[in-house]
């Protein structure tokens, strides 16, 4: 049983308020809110002003995703519009050990998120001060891309690293989720599945969401 984080960026923007009610009623755990700046990514999505007006009507932990450079100029910002946790990406971060404990400051859950050619291994003087390891399994920046591959060797190393020391932080995998991959990620160590067009292309995305939460 995984906890089912429906990405945002997926729904219909000119009806948000329907669809993050359509989430709230559904069995997910989190909303998966993308802020892309068009700079880390090549993609620009949406920001704080959005974030503050899903926050609204949310019933459900924001899990915000900073796809952004120098994500530290904009914690307290995102913090304050609504974020329950954060994550930035281990590749605009510096200085990652500062960030983080930024994060923890503000009150939020802080997340470290990897891109596909990021070894785990890079993270492992880091692994007990976070509450959350993104792995993604697409290149960030776009919805509906292929789930790659090599992603369920990365999970496996990771859980690993959290069974060997003990550690308590959450794995979420992001990107191409579906129900075909959905099963082994979880056999895997996957506590949290993101699912942006799997689950707003569906006919039923309230039953899709639970269908991905029973993998
Ligand atoms: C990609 C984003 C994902 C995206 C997932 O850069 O981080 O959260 O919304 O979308 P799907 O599930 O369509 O791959
Ligand atoms: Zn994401």
């Amino acid at each position: 049983m995984a906890e089912i984080a429906p990405s945002i960026l997926a729904a219909d923007f000119a009806n948000l308020q329907r669809d993050v009610e359509m989430l709230n009623a559904s069995t997910a755990g989190y909303i998966h809110v993308d802020i892309m700046d068009g700079m880390f990514v090549p993609n620009i999505s949406f920001g704080l002003p959005v974030c503050e007006a899903i926050y609204r009507h949310a019933q459900k932990p924001l899990d915000v995703h900073l796809m952004i450079e120098q994500p530290d100029r904009y914690l307290e910002a995102f913090r304050n519009a609504g974020a329950a946790t954060l994550t930035v990406h281990y590749e605009a971060c510096p200085h990652l050990h500062r960030t983080i404990q930024h994060i923890k400051e503000l009150g939020a859950l802080p997340g470290v998120a990897l891109n596909p050619h990021t070894p785990v291994e890079v993270l492992s003087e880091i692994l007990g001060d976070v509450s959350l390891v993104l792995i993604m399994s697409v290149n960030p920046g776009f919805g509906g891309q292929k789930f790659i591959e090599n992603t369920y060797k990365k999970i496996a190393k990771l859980n690993d690293l959290r069974e060997k020391f003990g550690y308590t932080f959450k794995i979420e995998v992001d990107g191409g989720v579906n129900l075909g991959n959905a099963p082994l990620l979880v056999r895997e160590g996957v506590d949290i599945l993101v699912a942006g067009s799997f689950v707003f292309s569906s006919a039923d995305p309230i039953k899709t969401i639970e269908d991905l939460r029973n993998s």
